[in-house]
């Protein structure tokens, strides 16, 4: 297993539209190991591939406090929407920033599970909130496009002044 490097915002990848799995097989279940592990070692609740530079439907998900009980969604399809809850999120590709959005408070999903078989699952509260942001990130957008765009701005100035932070220039 490995830890993957995660795109941070604003980053073009974080837009391309991730393609289907087709074979759910040894790639895609290294895949999500390496992608779980990534999660648990940044303590995310939810990672999807297109994070990792990897354009493929892909969703792991932990919203235990016990950080046992992965969830994988390959291929995900919302079958239904319901109601509406406002809640604080964030984003390990848009590190420090936490905003409120608005997102369907019931959900059912239709996915593919690491073994390539087909389950329906409903979800509500927190995990909708989680399944509908990671569902996003395979779209191509990330959390933030819901805000303003004064805050958008705001929130790429204050990114851009972290990362020269945490990358020092150097000499060689
Ligand atoms: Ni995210």
């Amino acid at each position: 297993m490995s830890i993957l490097n995660i795109l941070k915002h604003p980053d073009n990848r974080l837009h391309i539209v991730a393609k289907s799995v087709t074979h759910v097989g040894e790639v895609t279940q290294q895949l999500i190991k390496d992608m779980a592990e990534t999660m648990y070692s940044a303590s995310g609740i939810g990672l999807a591939a297109t994070q990792v530079d990897v354009h493929e439907r892909v969703i792991v998900i932990d919203i235990s406090n016990t950080r046992d009980d992965l969830l994988v969604l390959i291929n995900p399809e919302l079958q239904l929407k319901e109601g509406s809850i406002l809640s604080e999120e964030g984003c390990l590709s848009v590190p420090g920033v936490y905003d409120q959005v608005e997102r369907s408070d019931r959900i059912m999903v239709k996915a593919l599970n690491a073994e390539g078989d087909e389950f329906n699952l409903e979800a509500t509260g927190l995990l909708a909130v989680c399944i509908q942001h990671e569902i996003d990130h395979l779209d191509g957008k990330v959390f933030v496009e819901y805000l303003s765009r004064l805050k958008q701005e705001r929130i790429i100035k204050k990114l851009r002044k972290t990362q020269r932070g945490i990358y020092p220039r150097v000499s060689i």
